[in-house]
Parts: C-alpha cells; structure tokens; sequence
C-alpha cells in the first residue's frame, strides 16, 4: 500500500486513506493559503461586542469538488476572534441552520452557563448571548459547536474559529502581525469520492471519520509566501480524528513557544509534534531567502494494533503547506530567549486526586448522561487527575472551563511532556496521564462543565462526562443542592 500514488481503498469497509499526496510526488501547492479574517466588534458599556452566525452552503475545498459545508457568518470555517486580556465581552451567536447548535469557547475559563455547551442549546432560528470577562493569559483558544450528539458533523463540516486572547501590548520577540508573519493554520481533512466531496461520511475507523484529504484555512495545497525571516504559526488540529506529526520538510527543527493555554517560559526546540483533535500549538519556523519547506505529517505510532494504526491514518504522509521564502525577507528578527508565561500549579498544591479510565467510548464505564452530574469539584482548589487508557483505542482528554498541566504521560508510549498550559492531551492506549488542575471561581452547583474525548465520533457516542464547581467546603455551602 504504501508508495502508491493517489487514492488508496482499504479493505471491506470502504474507508479511504491518503497516499502520496506530497510535494515530492510532483503535487503543486501553489494555492495562496487564506487567512481567516478578524471579526469586527462593537465597544458598548465597556464590553467588546461580536456577533456570528452558523450558516451552511458549499465550499469549493478542493478544486471542482464541492463540498456540503457549515461554517459561522460563511459557508465554510469561522472569523477569528480578538480579545485582549482582561476584557470583558458579549458574544451574540444566531442559529441559520436546520439543526440544533452551539457554541463553545474552547479553552476558556469562564461560568459554566456562558460555555455552550448541549446545556446552551440554540435552536433553529435563535439567538443565544455569551458575556464574561476575559480572565486568563494570552492564548491560542478556538470555538466551535458541541450539540449533543452531532459535534462531529458540525466542526468536521467546518464550524471551527479561533479565539486568540492577546497580551495588553505585543510580546517583544514574538511575531505578531496576522497574516503576515502570525499566521493561523486550521488543519481539516476531508473526503474525496467519485462524484463529490463527503466531508460530514463516517467511516469504519475505530477512532472516526478519517479523510484522505488534508485543507488548512480551507485552502487546499497551500503556499505560504514568507516575507520575514521569523514566522509564528498558530496550529489548530480542526480534525475529527486525524493526528498530525509534525515535521519540517528540511529536516530542520521549528520552536515550540505556546502550547493550548497559553506561551511557554522560553521557546522549546523540536524537530516533530504531534497534535491530536482540538490540541494548538504555536510555533516558530526559521525562513531563510528563497526558502522552500513543507510542514508535513510523517507516520506515527497511536500504539494501537498495525490495522488501526493504518485506519486511523497514523500511516500516511501528509504534506500539510509549502512556505516559501521571499528573495528579500525583512526584519531580521532572533529567537526570543524567553517569554512572559503565568507560572504554572504546583503538582504538590493539589488536594484531592481522582481516577478516570477511558473504555472504548466510555470514562469509568459511563456513557454521558445530561441529568448527571459525574463530579463536584470545589471551586478554586487544584485537583490531581490520573486518567488512564485502558482501550486499545487512542484517546484524548479535555476538560472545559480550565487549563490545566500534563504532570506525567507513561505506559506504551514514550512521551516527553513539555511544561505549559494545556486543556486537551492525547493519551494512547495503555498510558496514564497525570494532570494537575486549578479550579477555577465561577461556582454554579447546578450547571455542569464538560470533560470528554476530543475525538467527535467518540464524543458524540457518549464518551463525556460533566463535573461541576461548587463552593469552598466550610462556606455556607450549596453542595446538598445536588442535582
Ligand atoms: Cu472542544 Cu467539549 O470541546
Ligand atoms: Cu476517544
């Protein structure tokens, strides 16, 4: 199989897997990447004010290949939203579609009612507002729906933004000018069939809908032209249930300097990344005048068995963009030594320890259930939490309304854990990780915060379950206020 060039079927169950789609096997990637545009806002009573839209229509992704497609105020993807830390902001979201949504602000450490969650449903036609302030360091955050049950449709069809929290004054060192040398890159994959694109098409493989065509920014092939010497890159794994390994073409390595919640202390050099659905991270690549590097995802191991590995995609090469650089590159910038990060909890400051197995779709043999609350946390404690993959499945693990710390990941595969704020780890079959939580303040007995696979088909199988955060045990409490 491997080393053939075009589509490849697989076995009985149809499903497709992408083969030789690289820039070595002669594809042009000469399509200007798109950048997704900022959304306006409205400054009323102190508040930043945005207003979307869930929409659907079709979207040319591939070139004569239309897809079905969703996406906020367009048919496809999602404005990127700005806000500077300590804002507080109102978020207007209506409902043009056919089918229940919501919207969630992934990431973000806000009141459980304001989450979107399948608790904030917005029915055809509706309009539902979010407003909080905006309470945590500067990050790489995204939004998408979380309607119970059809999550996987809704963000593989396209319904994925970003939510960039910015400093109060841009970080020295750190490239900073959207769409010129900060870019974004939203990885989708989709499926191509005789006869037309199937993006929303489950598919046999055990972790979900894997297609055998990567589109970044809805852009497919892409090329990025750099016209500086130093580009950071905001990546955001939009997929369903692909992993991408990244890597550098060149062989050369690239600087990891913010992983989901927020910047590292000082820059992490690597010359490959895995990123699992829902994980961000930003990088720096190095450009040097007439450049030519690819971002590529090159095989992996999920440490599932060699058959699901190659279902899953873990087998592929995928050539993800081509940058080149410009035969005159300005500002001459250097690596930033150091970066201003909030520090992080100690694993020794957490009070209470809890233990999740994840099953197959299932976290402690539970499947989710809307009228149960599965955990109470009180508020502005630090947890530790050993979740373990006991599947042969590969999993990942978020928890909403917090970020938090992976203190350790062992078992079948050797990971090194970098420090820095995450709310979403990939966890592969037979490994534990250790996560140290702070809680947050928003105390709300009653409306849960979810914790779930970020793998849509799984998710969308049941595989989440809620806690909520309550008040300080002593306080007059509302903890018997059980729901
Ligand atoms: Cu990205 Cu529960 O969500
Ligand atoms: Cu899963």
């Amino acid at each position: 199989l491997l080393g053939v060039g075009g589509i490849v079927t697989l076995g009985a169950g149809g499903y497709w897997i992408t083969e030789g789609r690289s820039v070595e096997d002669g594809f042009s990637f000469d399509t200007p990447l798109r950048i997704p545009p900022e959304l306006g806002s409205e400054l009323i009573d102190g508040e930043r004010v945005f207003r979307l839209s869930a929409q659907s229509g079709e979207t040319e992704l591939v070139p004569a290949v239309a897809f079905a497609t969703l996406g906020f105020n367009g048919a496809y993807l999602a404005p990127t939203i700005r806000a500077v830390r300590g804002e507080r902001v109102r978020v207007h979201v209506t409902n043009e579609l056919d089918m229940p949504t919501t919207a969630h602000w992934h990431g973000m450490i806000l009141p459980a009612r304001q989450d979107g969650t399948p608790h904030q449903t917005i029915r055809p036609g509706n309009t539902w507002t979010a407003a909080w302030q905006i309470n945590q360091p500067p990050a790489t955050l995204w939004y998408h729906p979380h309607p119970h049950g059809q999550t996987e449709l809704q963000i593989s069809r396209g319904m994925a933004g970003l939510f960039l929290i910015d400093p109060a004054e841009p970080t020295p060192g750190l490239p900073s000018n959207y769409g010129v040398d900060d870019i974004p890159l939203i990885i989708q994959d989709v499926t191509i069939q005789p006869g037309g694109g199937k993006p929303g098409t489950p598919t046999g493989s055990p972790i979900g809908r894997i297609g055998n065509t990567a589109i970044v920014n809805g852009t497919h092939r892409p090329q990025f032209h750099a016209s500086t010497n130093l580009v950071r890159f905001r990546i955001l794994n939009a997929s369903a249930a692909r992993c991408y390994n990244l890597t550098l073409s060149t062989g050369e390595p690239f600087h990891l300097v913010a992983t989901d919640g927020g910047l590292l202390s000082a820059p992490v050099t690597l010359t490959n990344l895995l990123l699992s659905p829902a994980e961000r991270a930003e990088i720096l690549v190095e450009v040097r005048q007439g450049a030519e590097i690819v971002v590529r995802s090159v095989p992996h191991e999920l440490g599932m068995s060699n058959r699901d590995n190659i279902v899953s995609g873990a087998h592929d090469t995928v050539d993800l963009l081509r940058i080149t650089g410009a035969a005159v590159l300005g500002g001459q910038r250097s690596l930033p030594r150091s970066l201003p990060s909030d520090p992080l909890p100690l694993p020794d400051s957490a009070s209470v320890r809890r233990n999740f197995v994840l099953g197959d779709v299932t976290i402690n043999g539970q499947t989710m259930e809307m009228n149960r609350i599965d955990t109470r946390v009180t508020a502005q404690t630090t947890e530790r939490w050993i979740v373990t993959n006991a599947s042969t499945r590969a999993h990942n693990f978020h928890i909403h309304g917090t970020q938090f710390t992976v203190h350790a990941l062992t078992g079948s595969a050797s990971t090194v854990t970098i420090p820095g704020w995450k709310d979403t780890v990939f966890i592969p079959p037979k490994s534990t990780a250790e996560l140290v939580i702070p809680f947050g303040d928003h105390v709300d007995p009653t409306t849960p915060y979810m914790y779930h696979c970020h793998l849509l088909w799984h998710e969308d199988q049941g595989m989440m379950a809620q806690y909520t955060l309550n008040e300080t045990r002593g306080m007059p409490s509302s903890a018997t206020k059980e729901g």
